[in-house]
């Protein structure tokens, strides 16, 4: 059992946000939180010291972590297609240090769990052996019916694989690529069995105009893609149809750039979440997420860095500090607050994990740093810590003290 005790302790439970000098109580999970709580002596955080929930980096695709100047930014069709050209290279290229380094990176910034995309099972070796917590997502990619079967057998092998390693720390989940570059058949198998199973699920949505071009008129930059690459010459499914198969299921929904008000309503019908990263959109080109948009439709949101095949860096601090700065017609103050949240319970309550709260029965998943000075508006709290903070001095995992 440990006590800390902090300047400034961040619960995110539903409205005791922000405890002054406060103390919280935990073993493996959340005890107590409060003032004088116990006999046991509390360790002191420090002058200016944070304690909040560890961050959740809830999508994120490692596989791809050996690139840096290789994949071609600023355009999406260009980069899909050094995507499809480089994949392989990139894969080889990630060895044991490159996944190490990426772990290393994300423990530094305070992230205790994070959503893997894999498309290749290459990733999982390295992440059953290392002290994050992960949501591994199986991913199925592929819309030529003519191969779908064996894309679907290696789909289920790769699954299953990874399902041998489920623990406290490890669980399975299932992605669907994408609307456009999925067979609607694979879509309702995979789907049948996340329900079955009681996966969480997560899909790209609506990142690209070209994907809005393409899926409600078959026209624009996917056409001659899809007539090169995959001799297909019209699109398989409308989005709101597509968004519909997830329904009692629970998906996030990646990025939503050009999601337009019928999807937004939809996906808060079917209670689905949507992630936000804003980096990886920008680097592309295609736009920035309307959040107060999805605000207004009252889905949580959560941020994420995506993967480094389009971003430089998997810190959530650096992540949520573009976003604040991007999403200029939201007020900085409040916006603050909502990407904090972002990063904590509502990725929390994405990926299905009992963290992401400071609250007892929650795992005892804290982070804690120290800012350069006393804050003092305190209402500029959230404000600050965005600002000044890059990585974490302590990161406890279910109660236990990870080396940095
Ligand atoms: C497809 O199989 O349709 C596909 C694969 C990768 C990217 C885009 C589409
Ligand atoms: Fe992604």
């Amino acid at each position: 059992m440990l006590k800390l005790k902090a300047d400034y302790v961040l619960t995110f439970k539903e409205k005791s946000d922000i405890l002054l000098n406060a103390e919280v109580l935990f073993d493996k999970k959340i005890i107590k939180v409060g003032y004088n709580l116990d006999e046991t002596p509390a360790v002191y955080l420090g002058k200016n010291s944070v304690l909040m929930p560890a961050l959740i980096n809830n999508h994120t695709h490692l596989e791809f972590s050996s690139n840096k100047t290789t994949l071609k930014y600023g355009d999406f069709i260009t980069w899909l297609n050094s995507v499809i050209q480089n994949r392989e290279n990139l894969f080889t290229k990630c060895n044991s240090k490159c996944y190490k380094d990426s772990i290393n990176e994300m423990k530094k910034s305070g992230i205790c769990a994070f959503g893997e995309i894999s498309s290749s099972g290459n990733d999982l070796k390295y992440l059953t052996k290392q002290p994050l917590k992960v949501v591994y997502f199986n991913e199925i990619i592929g819309s030529n019916p003519a191969v779908a079967d064996i894309l679907y057998q290696d789909f289920l092998a790769r699954l299953e694989n990874s399902k041998k390693y489920e623990n406290e720390k490890f669980k399975t989940g299932i992605s669907i690529h994408s609307p456009y570059s999925v067979h609607p058949v694979l879509m309702d198998k995979v789907i049948d069995i996340a329900k079955k199973e009681e996966m969480v699920m997560q899909t790209h949505f609506m990142e690209s105009n070209a994907e809005r071009l393409w899926l409600d008129q078959g026209k624009g930059e996917f056409k001659l893609f899809f007539e090169q690459n995959f001799k297909l010459s019209h699109p398989l499914i409308k989005p709101i149809e597509f968004i519909q198969k997830f329904k009692d299921t629970k998906t996030t929904f990646i990025h939503c750039v050009h999601a337009n008000e019928k999807e937004l309503e939809e996906i808060s019908n079917i209670k689905g979440f949507i992630s936000h990263c804003p980096i990886s959109n920008r680097l592309l080109n295609t736009g920035l997420l309307n959040l107060e948009n999805v605000k207004n439709k009252l889905i949580d949101y959560s941020v994420a860095t995506d993967g480094k095949s389009s971003n430089y860096s998997l810190n959530l601090f650096k992540e949520i500090r573009a976003a604040l700065l991007m999403q200029v017609e939201l007020h900085p103050k409040y916006l603050a607050k909502d990407l904090l949240k972002a990063v904590t319970i509502n990725a929390a309550k994405s990926l299905g994990l009992n963290n992401g709260s400071i609250e007892p029965t929650k795992d005892a998943d804290l982070i804690s740093f120290k800012l350069p000075e006393k804050v003092n508006d305190i209402d500029n709290l959230f404000l600050q810590i965005i600002l000044h903070t890059n990585e974490v001095d302590y990161l406890y995992i279910n109660g236990e003290e990870i080396n940095l």
